[in-house]
Formats: structure tokens, sequence, C-alpha cells
């Protein structure tokens, strides 16, 4: 097995930390290929809890080595956030956490600009307001991007902000309109001296990371790659424009990681028993029946908000014509349905098995945003079961309710089952 995937199959936040520690010591090196620090996971290692956004979550394992990938876009200051909340707990990950010199660096203009955009109303698309979508926006416009490697030449890094912060600072006044009292305007030799203080300390994680996974490779070492957000977030084949700005399906590993795609041998399709989304776009099953309603009664108990922004998330039920598009566009082998747990008590719980999009029956999943609006869900009603699953730790203890409402996942979806999660720790854990 060279090469894992885990890789959540809805709109991100599917628990796919806990299927990376369930993999134990299945892998000697943890990789991210997409995103940043809009990403958000709790992990647990001595005892301790880390909030990590920028990491992988496979970091606080033991004999790992863990890559940041050509892919991901980097913020310098929570990146040494994270390695400094590490090793205030007793993990120390100086010799076993490298960053690709090839990754693009997130400055403040980038937030700001996000900033401006979002708060202007029309257009809005609900971000995480850490400015990753305005720094992939300049890594493909090519003139404005600036990649870690960069940041380790100081001439060089002062040369390239003297560029490009006077039209940032242009471009953002324009953005602002009735802003512009509040308007942030940045200076490029002081921006170039805080982020040479950085490079200072970033300059000893910074590798060639490709040629790094592949010597790895060639040693016989076992990589999984650890897929930020979710597939419908996928900027080609999600609810585009509602989407992250990356590649957040396996195809992004060649290109964010460099690692090709035959090295690829298992692919874990992570979902949640229902269904969450944060920020704009649609959302067929989106559960909206008010405070006394059963989407308030999951946000309560699976305590859906979210880990970056503290935002409420959208609940809704589960989407089986969504999975069953993600599923086979990421090339799921197996699927693992997490948080089991939380819809216990729910005297009756619906799936959605197709659309109706003006009159007409649809199963294939419209990822076209607009198309995707005007859908609504046909649902197929299962029972509930009362009972508390979180002390079940195989299929046949489950109540039979649950255990049709996982079958009948999977039958739907045309994927087995490897893992039902029944509650946030390690034990709390059903493998089929
Ligand atoms: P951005 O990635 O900050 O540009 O945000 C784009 C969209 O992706 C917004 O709807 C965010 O709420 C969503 N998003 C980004 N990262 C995550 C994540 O890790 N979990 C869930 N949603 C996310």
């Amino acid at each position: 097995m060279p090469g894992t995937c885990v890789v959540g199959l809805q709109w991100g936040d599917e628990a796919k930390g806990k299927i990376v520690d369930l993999l134990g010591d299945q892998f000697d090196y943890v990789v991210r290929y997409n995103g940043g620090a809009n990403a958000g996971h709790t992990v647990v290692a001595n005892g301790k809890t880390f909030k990590l956004s920028l990491l992988p979550t496979g970091v606080i394992r033991p004999n790992v080595f863990s890559v940041i990938g050509n892919g991901v876009v980097v913020y310098p200051p929570r990146f040494l956030e994270e390695v400094d909340q590490l090793a205030k707990g007793g993990v120390d990950v100086s010799g076993s956490l490298v960053m690709s010199d090839h990754a693009h660096v997130i400055f403040p203009y980038h937030m700001e600009e996000e900033r401006l955009l979002e708060n202007g109303g029309e257009g809005k698309i609900g971000t995480t307001g850490r400015g990753i979508g305005p720094c992939y926006q300049d890594k493909v416009g090519r003139r404005f991007g600036i990649r870690v490697g960069e940041l380790l030449r100081p001439d060089h890094l002062r040369e390239r902000l003297r560029f490009v912060v006077p039209y940032k600072n242009r471009l953002m006044q324009a953005f602002a309109s009735g802003e512009i009292e509040t308007l942030k305007i940045f200076e490029p030799w002081a921006l170039a001296d805080e982020y040479l203080r950085y490079a200072e300390r970033i300059k000893p994680f910074v590798k060639d990371t490709s040629k790094l996974l592949l010597d790895a490779l060639a040693a016989g070492k076992r990589l999984v790659f650890e897929a930020a957000q979710g597939s419908l977030l996928d900027v080609d084949h999600g609810t585009y424009p509602y989407v992250t700005s990356s590649s957040s399906l396996p195809s992004g590993i060649w290109s964010g990681s460099g690692v090709p795609a035959k090295f690829l041998t298992r692919i874990i399709g992570v979902v949640k028993a229902y269904t969450t989304r944060v920020g704009q776009g649609p959302f067929p099953t989106e559960l909206n029946d008010g405070p006394e309603g059963t989407g308030e009664r999951i946000r309560r108990v699976g305590r859906e908000y979210g880990t970056v922004t503290g935002r409420p998330r959208r609940v809704g039920w589960f989407d089986a014509v969504a999975v069953r598009y993600t599923a086979a566009l990421s090339g799921a082998d197996v699927i693992t349905v997490m948080l089991l747990d939380v819809l216990s008590g729910l005297p009756e719980l619906k799936i959605c098995t197709a659309y109706d999009l003006n009159g007409d029956r649809r199963t294939h999943f419209p990822s076209d945003a607009y198309q995707l609006e005007r859908c609504k869900p046909v649902y197929e009603t299962l029972p509930g079961w009362k009972e508390d699953i979180t002390t079940k730790r195989k299929l046949a203890e489950l109540p039979t309710a649950a255990r049709r409402y996982i079958d009948r996942i999977s039958e739907l979806v045309g994927l087995k089952v490897s893992v039902v999660s029944v509650g946030p720790d390690r034990e709390q854990t059903i493998l089929v």
C-alpha cells in the first residue's frame, strides 16, 4: 500500500482526522497537498488537545514524517504558531516536518483583499477569511505569487514585494469604494522585514518535497495523503463558485505533492451520517426547521460549529446523490460513516435518493451551483433508533434500524462501508 488518500466526500468537516488516526502505524509519511489554514482539526496527543489548521493531523504521530506539499498555501505566522503549540505540549516536530519550497505564501494583503470582496455583498462565497482564494489567484496569475523558497532570499524578497505591494494597495483601493477609512495600506519594506523574520525560523523546514516523497516511495515507505476540505468544495468538480480554490479531490495529489497517481493504491472516502456545509451555496437537503427542529438538534448534538471560524454549520439529511457523485470522482474504494451516534433518538431519518429538477427526476448530481439551487430532494424515509450507540463496538450490536441505515447508504453510494464511527474517541469505532 504505497499511497492511501483519506478524502471527505461532502462539504468538509467529515472527521477525516479520526480516520488518519485509525490508520495507526500503516504509514510512514503524512502529506497535505491542498488548501491551507482554512481547514481545522482538533487532535489529542500526550493527553493534550491541539488545534491545528495548517499542519496535517498525522503530525502528532511518533515515527511519522509530515509534509506540507507544494499545493498548499502557507501563512508563515500560523505555521510557526502551530509548531510552537505542539512544542509547548511536548510534541517536537523540528526533525519530522517539512514544507515545500514551491508552496505559495499568504500575505496580510491576501486576507485584506478577501475581506473587502466578501464584505462587498454581491458575490459573497462565505469564505474562512484566511486569504486562501487571493493567494491561489496570485499563484495561477503568476505575476504576484511568492513561493516559500523565495522567502529565503532576502534581496529577492524585498525586490518582489517592492513590485507586488503597490499594485495590491491600488487594487484594494479599487475594491474598497465605500470603505476607504478602514482600508489597510501595506508598506513593502515593513512586510519584507516581517517575513524575513519568519523566514529565519522556517528555513530548516523548507525542502524540495516532491523529491523527498519520490525518494521515500523508492525506499518502500508508505504515504497517506490528507485531503483538506471536502470533494464538493473542489474548485473543478465542486459546487462552483461556492467552493474553495484548490483541488480537494485526490486528483490534486499529483499536482499538489508531485506524487504520480500510479502510487495511489487506496482511497478512503469519509462521510458523515448526515450532511453539513459552512458558507454560502446550494444545499438541497438542508434542514431549515427552526430552533426546535431536527436541524438544530443535529447541530447541537454533533457540535456542528466551524473549527476555524466558529460559524454554525448548516445541517441537513444525508445526500446519496451527492456522495455517489463524489465517491465516483474520487475513485473511493470504501466509505467510512462518521458521527452515526448523533442521529440516535430521532424518530425517523431521511436519505435523499434523487432530485426533482422542474419535474424531472435526476439521480446524477449537477455540480453547477445554479442548477443545484433549483433541485428539490426526493427522500426515502427510514426508521430511527432510540438507543445510545456510543458504547457499541460491533456492527451486530447496533440496533436493527441503525444497521439498516448504514446498509442503505452503502447500497445507494455503491461502496462498502469499512468503518462506522459512534463517538469522537478512537475506541468509539466499529471496524466492519
Ligand atoms: P475558503 O477556502 O476560505 O476560500 O472558503 C471557501 C468555501 O469553502 C467556504 O464555503 C468555506 O466555508 C469552505 N471551507 C473552506 N475550508 C473548509 C473546511 O475545512 N471545512 C468546511 N468548509 C470549508
